[in-house]
Formats: C-alpha cells, sequence, structure tokens
C-alpha cells in the first residue's frame, strides 16, 4: 500500500477526517464518525449522515486505490477524480442484496420486466416522462447502448457532433464503434456554458449521422432548459441528425434549475429522433453493479439499435438497482441536498481562499469544472509538459498538484476542445474531506 507521511493512506483518510471532525466540533472526534462496512449512515432522526466518512480505501475503487499506482512514491492522498460518491449506499440496498444472498443460488435470471416497471414508474413519477415498458432496453452501461447506438446509426462512414468539452467516455464510445467525431465547443458567456448555435450549425455537414446531448452536461454541469433542447432537436431533425440523449446525471440537479428529458419534449418529431441513455448508478452510486438502459419512442430507431446491442446484467446488479428505485428515494433527496450544499461550500471557498481558480456555478452533477490557467501558467506547465513525458499540460498539472497537495483531480485535457486549463473535481464526498481538500489545494496553489 502507498505510504503517504510515514502513514498508509487508510490511516491519513481516518486522521484526515477527524481533524476536520474535530474542528467542527470543538474536539468531539471519536471513532463512531467513520463507519464500518456493517453500519448504516442513517440517524435516529430519520437522517443520513453524509459527513461521517465511508473509507473506501483498498476495496478495489477506481475513485481511491488506481491513483496511487501512478505515484508510487507515495505523494497521492485524495482521489477527487472518477466519477463515483464516497457515501456508504442507501441501506436498502444492502438489505436487498443480503435477503438476496440467503438464497445460496446463482443461475441465469429468468426476467428484468419487475426493473423496468420501476424505470419506467421513476421517470415517469419523478421526470415526467411517459414510457412503456417494451420500450426500455436494459443494458450493462450507457458505454453498451451507445456503442450499439452509433455502430448502427452513425458507422464508420458517419460521423458524431459533440458539444465539447465532454465526456471523455464519449471519445472511448465513438473509437469503439469506429466513428469519427466532429467537436462543437461550448462558449463560456456571463459565467455560464452556452451552445455556439452558429458553430453547432455549421458543424451540422451531411456526414453528421448523430449528436450526442449530454444532460446535465459532464463536466461544466450545465442543465439544458427546454427551449435550448428544442432547438437542438430541430437543428437536428432539419440536418438528419439522431440525438443520442445521455441523461445518466439527470437526477443531480441543483436547486433553481430543471431537468428536461429529452423524451418529453413538447414535440413529437423532435422526441422520435432520439434515443435517451440513462442509468440510476450515478444516482445511488451503483455503477460497479453494471445496469442502464436506453428507450426511444420511435420503435424503428429502437429496432435499429436493438439489432447491434448486446448485453446482459447480474442477478445481484437487478437486486440493487430494483432496491434503489423501489425505497431509496428518501436518501438520495438527501444526497442530492447534501451535494447541492457542497457546491455552494466550494464556491465560497474559492473566492475566499484561491481567488485565482476560474469557477463556474454547477447547476446539476457532482462534478465541477475549475479553470486552473493561471496555476498553470505560474509553474510552466505549458513549457514542461513534453520534457516530463506528459501528453498535454493538464497532464503535467495533475501530477503537480498530486505531489504538492495530495489532491489527484482529472485533467481537463480528457474533454475535448475546450478543456485546456481546466481540471474536473468530484465533491461527492463528506465535506470533512472536502475541507481538508480544499485546504490542501489552497496552499498549494497559492504559493506559485
Ligand atoms: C455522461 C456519462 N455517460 C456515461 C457514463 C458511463 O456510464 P456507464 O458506467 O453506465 O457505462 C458516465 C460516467 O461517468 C458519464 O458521466
Amino acid at each position: 500500500m502507498a505510504k503517504s507521511a510515514g502513514i498508509d493512506r487508510r490511516t491519513f483518510i481516518r486522521n484526515a477526517s477527524l481533524t476536520a471532525f474535530a474542528g467542527a466540533t470543538g474536539g468531539l472526534a471519536t471513532g463512531a464518525t467513520q463507519a464500518s462496512a456493517a453500519s448504516s449512515s442513517k440517524m435516529a432522526n430519520g437522517k443520513y449522515d453524509f459527513d461521517k466518512v465511508y473509507d473506501r480505501v483498498n476495496h478495489n475503487t477506481s475513485r481511491w486505490d488506481s491513483p496511487p499506482k501512478r505515484y508510487p512514491e507515495g505523494t497521492f492522498k485524495y482521489g477527487m477524480g472518477v466519477a463515483s460518491m464516497d457515501f456508504e449506499c442507501a441501506p436498502c440496498i444492502t438489505e436487498a442484496i443480503a435477503e438476496r444472498n440467503e438464497h445460496h443460488s446463482w443461475g441465469y435470471m429468468s426476467t428484468t420486466e419487475p426493473l423496468r416497471d420501476e424505470i419506467v414508474k421513476w421517470n415517469g413519477e419523478r421526470h415526467g416522462v411517459d414510457l412503456a415498458n417494451e420500450s426500455v432496453v436494459i443494458s450493462d452501461g450507457v458505454y453498451a447502448g451507445m456503442i450499439a447506438a452509433m455502430r448502427s446509426l452513425a458507422g464508420p462512414s458517419g460521423r458524431v457532433l459533440i458539444n465539447t468539452p465532454a465526456y471523455s467516455g464519449f471519445y472511448t464510445m465513438t473509437r469503439k464503434a469506429i466513428t469519427p467525431t466532429v467537436d462543437s465547443p461550448l462558449v463560456k458567456v456571463n459565467g455560464r456554458y452556452e451552445i455556439d448555435w452558429e458553430d453547432l450549425e455549421a458543424k451540422m455537414t451531411p456526414d453528421v449521422r448523430a449528436m450526442i446531448v449530454c444532460n446535465p452536461q459532464n463536466p461544466t454541469g450545465n442543465v439544458w432548459t427546454q427551449d435550448e433542447l428544442l432547438r437542438i432537436g430541430r437543428l437536428c431533425l432539419d440536418h438528419n441528425i439522431v440525438v443520442f440523449a445521455d441523461e445518466i446525471h439527470s437526477d443531480f440537479v441543483r436547486k433553481g434549475h430543471k431537468y428536461t428529458p429529452f423524451g418529453s419534449l413538447p414535440d413529437a418529431a423532435v422526441v422520435n429522433n432520439s434515443i435517451s441513455f440513462n442509468a440510476i448508478s450515478k444516482t445511488f452510486n451503483l455503477a460497479g453493479m453494471k445496469n442502464a438502459y436506453y428507450y426511444s419512442k420511435n420503435p424503428r430507431l429502437l429496432e435499429r439499435v436493438n439489432q447491434y446491442h448486446f448485453a446482459e446484467v447480474s442477478t445481484l446488479g437487478v437486486v440493487a438497482n430494483e432496491a434503489a428505485y423501489k425505497h431509496g428515494v428518501d436518501w438520495f433527496e438527501q444526497v442530492k441536498d447534501y451535494i447541492d450544499g457542497s457546491h455552494d461550500m466550494l464556491e465560497n471557498y474559492i473566492k475566499q481562499h484561491m481567488p485565482t481558480v476560474g469557477y463556474t456555478r454547477n447547476e446539476g452533477t457532482f462534478m465541477t469544472f475549475l479553470d486552473f490557467s493561471k496555476t498553470m501558467a505560474s509553474i510552466g506547465a505549458q513549457e514542461q509538459y513534453k520534457e516530463h513525458g506528459k501528453e498535454t499540460p493538464e497532464e503535467y498539472f495533475r501530477d503537480w498538484l498530486v505531489h504538492n497537495s495530495g489532491v489527484y483531480l482529472n485533467p481537463g485535457s480528457m474533454y475535448g476542445t475546450g478543456g485546456a486549463g481546466h481540471m474536473r473535481m468530484n465533491i461527492a464526498s463528506s465535506r470533512l474531506v472536502l475541507k481538508d481538500v480544499f485546504d490542501a489545494m489552497a496552499s498549494a496553489v497559492n504559493k506559485v
């Protein structure tokens, strides 16, 4: 295990959080603030304690256990890159898995119909999309469905249009589908990422067959309005481009904003020209359970994608997802509010303590896209990166930040055009950890 300041990482995180907790409560730091694998974070008053630090180190966790391999010298301390949450999952999920585990047989599953019923209910009741059970296709991830859609509807001779900066996985998917991409960069106007409509339409050439509309947008956190979605949808219709709506972050929308499912837009032609991809893997931190789905109100489109789609899900994944849909709402509402407050905490912290870091207010997701271009200029990232064997100045900065603060962020260059000078930070962690992370980053950034 990697060492940090002479102690292992697990101990470090425990100590870091306890220091923060002691600071916040006048020294009442006890082992009770830490969750053991068997405990639940629900308190007697019905509230979940998201301040409680749930230690995920050494559980084959990409967010915490992958970066140390890059920094064997032990400088890595905080995994704020990969998009999974650090909270203990909703107790209803653990209970459902434990109950199923009492039956000691794991042969092939019979049906996913009850899971599809829950998906239809969740989307109908929470988001106002009217779905038929048979139009929902279960997949093992957004990846599998989207790659099938790309292969079927774009292929090697077509191209996929993407607003950037964009989720790095979209480029992985297009590579797997052997479909080239075309970027239309978002532009920052009055502190918000906006679509450059002129550029977008200019990029809608005849070889473009599909456009990915990521809503809420990863990594910027934008939540697109109904008007914006309709305008995209009508442009796509005019140019024979099918919309791939990736709505995996749809449940994380901040107060004052509203998620509009592409499939609920008030224009049937626009809706029928789209396929939506979703999951509750972000909502309930179930990414490792490999479950997602896609749907279209246009049976012909759906049929074409299905021809290229093959995915199988596991019994445990279905059990976990069904339990989350059925019984997890209360947990989710509380975690959503907690993260909303953590976004405010970060915004205020940056204003007060890291004024050189550029902040764009998030409307959704638990990610934030920070502009470190001033710090990068101060440390000569542009001049130094090649000499240090890095592919981009942002990768050089990623390593610099780990070596100077222990904090690992995702380099903006992963997210295509528009990612220069930026880093993506995941804030779905206990605020006790966030406070330590912010302090560590500030002391590194402010000293150059
Ligand atoms: C926008 C977006 N789409 C898709 C995915 C991956 O989805 P899955 O794990 O279901 O394949 C992610 C993961 O972070 C994401 O942010």
